[in-house]
């Protein structure tokens, strides 16, 4: 799986993205340790604090499916910029990924940059399991 086919999926599930309040659609996409792909889109709620975002959604279809080890995911949004998880996100995607898991983050033209989650959250608070 290469990043570029990430970056494709990530963008084309952002458009069933739930988000009437922001109108800010974002899709993930990553890929575990065995080679599966699962997909997630930002979904909101008129109770503004349950919004779930697009990188949970993905990472909660893949736990929920029995993978819980994440090796990628890219994410893309409609923002002619780079889109970065938020805090919380990067605290979840530590859960269930090493320091070097790629984070492809995307431009709504398709262009991305590589980062690893060691960047994006030094220092990560984690238990042993
Ligand atoms: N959002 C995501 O889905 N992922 C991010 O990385 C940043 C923010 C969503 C949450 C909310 O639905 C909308 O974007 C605006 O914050």
């Amino acid at each position: 799986m290469e990043d570029k086919e990430l970056v494709k999926l990530a963008l084309n599930i952002r458009k069933q993205a739930y988000s009437p309040y922001s109108r800010f659609k974002v899709g993930a996409a990553l890929l575990t340790e065995n080679n599966r792909i699962f997909t997630g889109v930002n979904i909101e709620n008129a109770s503004y604090g349950a919004t779930n975002c697009a990188e949970r959604t993905a990472v909660f279809k893949a736990v929920s499916e029995g993978e819980t080890k994440i090796r990628a995911i890219a994410i893309a949004s409609d923002s002619e910029d780079y889109i970065y998880p938020c805090g919380i996100c990067r605290q979840v995607l530590a859960e269930f990924g090493d320091s070097d898991m790629k984070v492809i983050s995307c431009k709504n033209n398709g262009e991305y940059k590589l980062y690893t989650l060691g960047e994006l959250l030094p220092s990560s608070f984690k238990l042993e399991v």
